[in-house]
């Protein structure tokens, strides 16, 4: 079979080799790729928005079946031209992805099917969200409604912050469309968790569980960032807990999504809070997340290929995935100065060397190679992830890896997994 994978990231580089190790998958490509992806798969020049670009590649190259790993493309409907043309795709449709695409509908998705959230209301005038800031106080959550990659979630610690907020979404538009309408959150308190379902559009099947580091330093201080470093099994979700998130979350959610005219397939990755009253959604995405889905690929046993194929297939009622009982964990090396600005094109060494400790596989995320050698080309560059019994022993062999690796203009963070430590 002919596979090709949608995305550039340490996701999309988890996925394609994960996928290349399966005895049906005759040809990888990914687009675009990046320089670790060239390892295990085809890279093509096709950026993963260019939905043109895509159909045309898989017509001419005669591919079976398409992996998509970012949300944009699937918000653009890329699962529905592929289907439209005949293609098997992994990923929701249009429809289906806006429960990523608009905070405000999965929200609204939430209070017609009770279930469990934070209270909220929903905005598109700047002096009608500031009331409502006004006479619920704080603190508050100020959500942008569309994608803004990561970006446009405020949590104010006092009004002031909240109308500045406001201004800064609605009035100055700092992540443009994505922000004409807002979401004002009551500000929960928790422990969060990433919990995964591939869904078919009838069943769930719950993967393994994960917890993501949003912070970008040490102690969850600083920024928040597509995330620092994931880790899996998260045991703040106890099978108890998973019980309640399907019964209470998950099911419901498909159930209304398919109700409501969005039947969903593909995988539905809940943020959750684990608040003291149970389980709480904090949002949705339509994708795997990133880092998670590396440690995810790592723990999985079964082969990768017909699993996301049953998923697109909807043979998940008779389907049972199996996993490594081992941890892992994944510590994202990101360019100095992100989430802010940061330098491109700085030389990675020893990347050879961190490949060398045991039960460890260097997933790259925005790297590039220019005559042999490999250079950053992103804020979020490397994904260096081991297995071990606990995920104390993942986390020493990550390390491991982590200081074999010579890049000065990089950094860590040195206390990922802490929280599954310290219990
Ligand atoms: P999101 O992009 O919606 O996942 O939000 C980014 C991060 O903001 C989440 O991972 C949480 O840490 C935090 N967050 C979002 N909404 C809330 C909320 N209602 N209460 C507390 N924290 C939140
Ligand atoms: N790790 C968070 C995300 O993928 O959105």
């Amino acid at each position: 079979m002919k596979v090709l994978v949608i995305g550039s990231g340490g996701r999309e580089h988890a996925l394609c080799w994960a996928i290349a190790k399966s005895p049906e998958c005759d040809e990888l490509y990914c687009a675009p790729g990046n320089a670790g992806i060239d390892q295990v798969a085809v890279s093509v020049p096709i950026a993963a928005e260019d939905l043109d670009g895509i159909l045309g590649f898989v017509a001419d190259n005669g591919v079976d079946f398409v992996v998509v790993g970012p949300e944009g493309p699937l918000v653009a409907g890329l699962v529905d031209r592929l289907e439209a043309a005949g293609i098997k795709a992994f990923g929701p449709s249009a429809l289906a992805a806006e429960y990523e695409g608009s905070k405000g509908l999965t929200k609204d998705l939430c209070a017609k099917y009770l279930i469990p959230t934070a209270e909220y209301a929903r905005f598109n005038e700047p002096d009608a969200a500031k009331e409502y800031i006004r006479i619920h106080g704080a603190p508050i959550v100020v959500k942008a409604d569309g994608l803004a990659a990561g970006k446009g979630v405020i949590l104010c610690r006092n009004v002031n912050e909240a109308y500045a907020a406001i201004d800064h979404i609605m009035t100055e538009s700092a992540f443009g469309d994505a922000g004409a309408e807002v979401v004002i959150e009551e500000m929960m308190a928790g422990e969060e968790a990433s919990f995964f379902a591939l869904v078919d559009g009838k069943v769930a099947l719950p993967l393994v569980t994960a917890q993501d580091h949003k912070a970008v330093f040490d102690g969850d201080e600083g920024p928040n960032t597509g995330g620092m470093g994931a880790y899996s099994p998260a045991p703040v979700v106890t099978p108890e807990m998973e019980a309640r998130i399907m019964d209470e979350i998950i099911t419901p959610t498909i159930r209304g999504a398919a109700a409501d005219g969005r039947p969903y397939k593909g995988v539905l990755y809940a943020g959750l809070m684990i608040t003291e009253a149970g389980p709480k959604l904090i949002e949705y995405n339509v994708r795997f997340g990133d880092p998670e889905c590396q440690a995810l690929m790592m723990r999985l046993k079964s082969d990768a290929l017909d699993m996301l194929l049953a998923c697109a297939e909807g043979r998940l009622d008779k389907y049972k995935i199996e996993w490594h009982d081992e941890a892992a964990l994944c510590v994202v090396m990101a360019a100095e100065g992100y989430p802010g600005a940061y330098e491109k094109g700085t030389e990675i060494k020893g990347l050879d060397k961190a490949g060398e400790v045991k039960d460890v596989m260097v997933f790259h995320a925005g790297t590039m190679e220019d005559e042999g050698r490999i250079l950053a080309n992103g804020g979020r560059v490397l994904n260096v992830t081991a297995l071990g019994k606990t995920v104390k022993a993942a986390q020493k062999r990550a390390y491991e890896a982590v200081a074999r690796i010579d890049w000065p203009e990089g950094f860590c963070r040195s206390d990922i997994g802490w929280r599954a430590i310290k219990r």
